[in-house]
């Protein structure tokens, strides 16, 4: 058992919800924290009825945020962290409480609807000395941390192309379910449903990866169902200072895909390729060898993706095991700040305030850039 004597609380994730009880599932998966607090809903007798089947004290089931924040600060038993699963409208106001109170925060991407919210935040995360993880989902993943190793080696070369997809089919037709209904409107999404949704996700997956850092872009966003405000397809031109060049396809209505996120790096010795459809390999090819389909769960891959891994070899892990890893890596910076006076989170693997920052200017250079014609601008 990792961190268990650590608590937590969480805002969002209520009777219907979809990724709090995911978050959940996956802190349990290793008894990373214990759940203890809560307002999972802006209702309270949906938060009094989740919390009671979560078997929570009913003197921590709190009417809002706000109170959650103020009353677990000064409880001497108050929570180490806080997760936030809410809609993406709602990320600032509630990290914004907790920071205030010096409780570190992992929140679900994307951090904030604006740049300057996301500023403010990383600000007064360092300010208040808090930690602040991300859930950026995909970089939890055991062959991500495989292929982020085999790139920092060298194993690909001098890195010239990179390809990223994130297919899905959920919003090809007009869909009348709760998640979709924040995720179409601008006052609850931000300024965009499908770069802000998926598309972060590639920009992020990609990062983690390869370290290439953007330099420009040009972005083409697409409304093809009729009545919507904001975008349910796009592609993005890259490049990248280091001179690779990339291509990013996300999709919500790409009909017969499903949350097809799928990476291909192609460098001058060598590439790999991911898809999420089947995470627990990564295809390694070296130029004139014939093609490696490397398999989670071995000795012969690197110290990252062994300690990311529980289970042996083919015995598949996914997405709640992905969750879990950026779960215990972020808990073991908690559990490290507790124990000494101050710690380097760069030492944690885990998506960090930083990169839920970039991940919102990717957002809005996509839409400024679509908005002028799909000029290529810069990405300071
Ligand atoms: N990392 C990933 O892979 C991933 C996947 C899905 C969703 N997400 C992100 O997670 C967030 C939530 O998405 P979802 O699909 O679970 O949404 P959802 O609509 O299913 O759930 C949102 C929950 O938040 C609650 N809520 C809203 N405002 C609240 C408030 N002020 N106080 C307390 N509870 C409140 C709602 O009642 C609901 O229970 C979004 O930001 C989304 O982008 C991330």
């Amino acid at each position: 058992m990792k961190n268990n004597c650590l608590k937590y609380g969480m805002v969002g994730g209520g009777p219907g919800a979809f990724i709090g009880d995911v978050h959940r599932r996956a802190i349990r998966l290793d008894n990373t924290a214990r759940l203890v607090a809560g307002s999972f809903s802006q209702d309270y007798d949906k938060t009094l009825s989740i919390g009671r089947d979560l078997g929570l004290d009913e003197d921590r089931l709190y009417d809002n945020f706000q109170e959650m924040a103020k009353q677990e600060a000064s409880r001497d038993d108050g929570i180490d962290f806080v997760s936030i699963t809410t809609p993406n409208n709602t990320h600032y106001p509630i990290a914004k409480s907790f920071l205030e109170q010096g409780i570190n925060v992992l929140c679900d991407k994307p951090v904030t609807t604006t740049l300057a919210e996301a500023k403010e935040l990383k600000e007064l995360a360092d300010r208040t000395d808090t930690l602040f993880g991300v859930s950026y989902t995909f970089s939890g993943y055991p062959m991500v941390k495989e292929a982020r190793r085999l790139i920092k080696e060298g194993e690909l070369g001098e890195l010239r192309m990179i390809m990223g997809e994130y297919p899905d089919e959920w919003l090809a037709a007009p869909a009348d379910n709760k998640q979709a209904a924040w995720r179409t409107n601008p006052d609850q999404a931000g300024i965009s449903t499908c770069i802000a949704d998926i598309g972060s996700h590639i920009e992020n997956t990609v990062s983690y990866m390869t370290g290439c850092e953007i330099s420009r872009l040009s972005a083409n966003l697409d409304i093809f169902v009729e009545g919507r405000k904001l975008d349910d397809n796009g592609g993005v031109m890259i490049k990248y200072n280091n001179g690779v060049s990339g291509m990013y396809w996300a999709s919500q209505i790409a009909i017969g895909n499903e949350n097809g996120l799928k990476l291909r790096i192609f460098g001058s010795k060598g590439s790999l390729e991911w898809h999420h459809k089947n995470p627990n390999l990564l295809k390694f090819t070296k130029l004139n060898e014939a093609p490696r389909m490397l398999s989670r769960g071995h000795e012969y891959l690197g110290d990252e993706a062994q300690e990311n891994s529980r289970i042996p070899a083919g015995h598949p892990e996914g997405f709640f095991e992905a969750f879990a890893n950026i779960y215990s890596n972020f808990a073991a910076a908690v559990q490290a700040k507790k124990e000494k006076d101050s710690i380097d989170p760069s030492d944690f693997d885990y998506p960090k305030l930083e990169e839920g920052l970039r991940g919102v200017k990717f957002i809005e250079k996509c839409v400024e850039s679509s908005k002028n014609d799909s000029k290529w601008i810069d990405f300071k």
